[in-house]
């Protein structure tokens, strides 16, 4: 992982134009380092395995331009992945380091998909073979704590910045209000944006003290977490599955961790969480989903 955060945080999130750039300056070097770091060569390769979609055009691009470039020259397959699909496959470093990546976690399951720019929740039949139940209609989560963020002025990405502060908060100390959306799995999360920004515009006139601030992320957290717990306890009790696989940088948030475990200690499915480092974007996880199709199709 090479990270932008720097490059991007002064302007309050993700610049398409300038990531695609920065994507193209740093891939060699990314590589370069990969390989001296695992003692290995370009020519150990026996597969590539890149993002397809979803995500930004241009880096996605450099990324696809690379790989293939990568797999014309050492004549190795290349597999095209979906970035959603590749978040539910960092579950493989949870149940097994084996580099052969042979072990997964045995459907059905549920897996969240809680990312920057997805909020989806999906019935694994099989690895591959995907009911999706819901999704969020409007912001992802991820997309509202770095809103929210901005709007306490705290720095992008917002989720880390949130859960720190709300740490020192009171989360019982405001209401927001969270879109339930009746029986469906869907998900919403632009009014509880807005919400706040009343709240610190109407009643506070604009200025909150940092013990106001704090009290804020922590009962904004509350809140926004309540609907992705809810759903997906509905969901496994409603497909009666083992486990439930919680992904997507918003995954990394401890207090949301404390919350699936609290709530779920009468049930009788486990709730798997990846490491932090495998939360949010990586390409472990995109290996791993490539690995699998490889495997499928020998
Ligand atoms: O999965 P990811 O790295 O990228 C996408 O595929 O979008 O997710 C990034 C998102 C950002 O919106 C960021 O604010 C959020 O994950 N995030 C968190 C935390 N760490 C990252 N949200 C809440 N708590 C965290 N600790
Ligand atoms: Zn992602």
């Amino acid at each position: 992982v090479s990270s932008q955060i720097d490059i991007h945080s002064k302007y309050g999130g993700v610049v398409p134009e300038i990531a695609s750039r920065e994507h193209l300056k740093k891939l060699n070097l990314i590589l370069e380092t990969c390989f001296d770091n695992a003692n290995l060569n370009i020519k150990d390769i026996d597969a590539v395995s890149v993002t397809r979609t979803p995500g930004l055009e241009g880096s996605l691009l450099v990324g696809k331009m690379v790989a293939r470039t990568i797999s014309f020259l050492l004549k190795v397959p290349l597999i095209e992945v979906n970035h959603l699909e590749a978040h539910l496959f960092a579950s493989v470093f949870t149940t097994s380091f084996d580099t052969k990546f042979t072990e997964y976690l045995q459907p059905p399951g549920i897996g969240l998909i809680i990312s920057g720019g997805h909020t989806r929740l999906v019935y694994i039949k099989e690895w591959g073979d995907y009911k999706i139940l819901g999704n969020t209609r409007d912001d992802a989560v991820g997309e509202c704590f770095d809103k929210v963020a901005s709007i306490l002025g705290l720095p992008y990405p917002g989720g880390p910045g949130i859960e720190k502060v709300a740490e020192y908060g009171n989360p019982l100390k405001f209401r927001f209000p969270v879109a339930k959306l009746g029986d469906s799995y869907d998900f919403s999360y632009s009014g509880i944006k807005t919400a706040v920004l009343y709240k610190i515009k109407y009643d506070f006139n604009g200025n909150i003290s940092e013990k106001q601030r704090n009290d804020i992320a922590a009962s904004f957290q509350r809140a926004a977490f309540e609907p992705l717990v809810n759903k997906s306890i509905k969901a496994a009790k409603a497909y009666r599955v083992n486990w439930l696989f919680v992904c997507g940088g918003v995954a990394a948030n401890k207090k949301l961790r404390e919350v699936f475990k609290e709530k779920t200690v009468k049930e009788n499915f486990k709730v798997i969480f990846p490491r932090a480092s495998l939360c949010t974007d990586n390409a472990s996880m995109v290996a791993a989903c490539g690995q699998f199709y490889l495997n499928r199709k020998s």
